[in-house]
């Protein structure tokens, strides 16, 4: 794809996101994820982990419908959306995880999703392994949260910790999967993990 090609289908995303409402053009990646793997139901329990401006947890909304629960943090507040619960907080914190467990009440999720970003240095490795770390805090929510059975969808960086990640994925279920959607900027080295089948709770 040229560079030209490439910025002119940011720009489309970008006004597609505007024109449907969206508050993200990120919004159109979990579209196109959805769409490939089917990963929320209609009447699921979702946590967004990195939910900022809202745009995921606006299409998680829209799966789940007005039986179905969706419950964001970011370290960004997040503008109010009727029938979403917004968390600020850092989820590398206990005390972010301790609020999460009181907003569940109890109730074990269907999914946990992860669009979480670290402020981008420019340097590769040092991004890459930024990247994995929030990825590990995001796995150890996914773990405490989901139920048997459960999906986990991840954001990283690639890179050369992104096998054993990956191992460390698939020890805990039942099928695991990349996959780069077509809204994802050309220039950028994110993709998206996507894992099936949760094999037990901790
Ligand atoms: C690409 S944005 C997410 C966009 C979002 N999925 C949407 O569609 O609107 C990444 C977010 O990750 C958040 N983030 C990064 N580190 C975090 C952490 N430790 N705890 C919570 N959120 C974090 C950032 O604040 C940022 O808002």
């Amino acid at each position: 794809m040229t560079r030209w090609y490439s910025e002119r289908k940011n720009e489309y995303f970008y006004k597609e996101a505007k024109r449907d409402g969206y508050r993200s053009r990120s919004a159109f990646k979990l579209i196109q994820i959805q769409k490939r793997f089917r990963i929320l139901k209609q009447g699921n329990i979702v946590i967004d982990l990195g939910a900022a401006p809202g745009g995921w947890s606006q299409v998680a909304k829209e799966i789940v419908g007005e039986k179905g629960t969706v419950l964001g943090i970011d370290l960004s507040p997040i503008q109010p959306i009727r029938g979403i619960t917004f968390l600020q907080g850092d989820i590398a914190k206990e005390s972010s995880l301790q609020e999460l467990i009181q907003s569940m009440e109890e109730k074990k999720a269907d999914a946990v999703l992860s669009d979480m970003s670290p402020n981008i240095s420019g340097n590769y490795s040092v991004d890459h392994a930024r990247s994995i770390f929030l990825c590990e805090q995001a796995l150890i929510t996914a773990s405490t949260f989901l139920k048997s059975g459960g999906k986990f969808l991840c954001k990283v960086f690639e890179g050369e910790e992104l096998p054993r990640f990956m191992n460390e994925i698939k020890n805990k279920f039942g099928s695991v999967k990349k996959f780069t959607p077509p809204a994802s900027r050309k220039s950028s080295s994110e993709i998206y993990i996507i894992a099936k089948s949760f094999k037990h709770s901790i």
